[in-house]
């Protein structure tokens, strides 16, 4: 749980799974019921981090080697979340983000082979405290996200990520149903394969099921006076 008052919601799950457009949807929706939602992304979302970002996914980084690439999106992520995301949450905002540390734990703890205890360590240093309230796996078959993100950008050259074997994008996928088995209090797994207004639906309902009720996101005139 975190300690903060706003509330920090992550989007998750390999390549072309709808992430991104998901989060906008669910952005419009709590936008249009009166909240004060902030959005944003990792690699990147805070100044620093998105200096580092352009490291990363240009693949820029990859000589280094994988522990390099870790370290690289940690320092990220704590630019991100001492600069951004906490100072949002405290001002009672709803955070969304377009990947956030599970990314880490697949991408480079997973498929990158590194130490567990070396990756729980960077993920400790870089979250600081800040875990999400609730994080949303968009689950499909990697074949389909990655027809998906092809589709969608296909002008531009495949990123660092995108370029990996079909294999790798499925042991990605598993890695990700894992960590929701792992931890169902903060995951919820949505099958991504359905169209996009149903999977709306479904995700707008489950982070409205951790919003105040109206009648409680109001505080009284004794409460304020106190
Ligand atoms: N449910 C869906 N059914 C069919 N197409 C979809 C669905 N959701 C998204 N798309 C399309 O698939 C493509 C990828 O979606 P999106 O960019 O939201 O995925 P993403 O998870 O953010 O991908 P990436 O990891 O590459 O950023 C887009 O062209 C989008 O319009
Ligand atoms: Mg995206």
């Amino acid at each position: 749980m975190s300690l903060t008052k706003g509330l920090f919601v992550t989007f998750e799950g390999g390549e072309g799974a709808g992430k991104s457009t998901q989060m906008r949807l669910l952005a419009d929706s709590l936008r249009a019921r009166g909240h004060d939602v902030l959005t944003t992304r990792e690699p990147g979302g805070s100044t620093g981090a998105e200096a580092v970002r352009h490291v990363l996914l240009s693949g820029a980084a990859e000589a280094y080697g994988v522990r390099m690439e870790a370290i690289l999106f940690a320092a990220a992520r704590s630019d991100h979340v001492e600069q951004v995301i906490r100072p949002a949450l405290e001002r009672g905002t709803i955070v969304l983000c377009d990947r956030f540390m599970d990314s880490s734990r697949v991408y480079q703890g997973i498929t990158g082979n590194l130490e567990q205890g070396f990756m729980e360590t960077l993920e400790r240093v870089a979250v600081n405290g800040v875990i999400p309230d609730r994080t949303i796996i968009f689950d499909l078959p990697a074949v389909i996200g990655l027809e998906r993100a092809r589709r969608r950008a296909a002008d531009e050259r495949p990123d660092r990520f995108e370029k990996e074997q079909l294999e790798t994008h499925e042991k990605r996928r598993e890695a990700f149903l894992d960590i929701a088995e792992a931890d169902p209090e903060r995951c919820s797994v949505v099958d991504a394969t359905r169209p996009v207004d149903e999977i709306a639906a479904e995700v707008l309902s489950l982070v409205e099921a951790l919003l105040p009720r109206e009648d409680e996101s109001h505080p009284s005139t004794a409460e304020v006076a106190s």
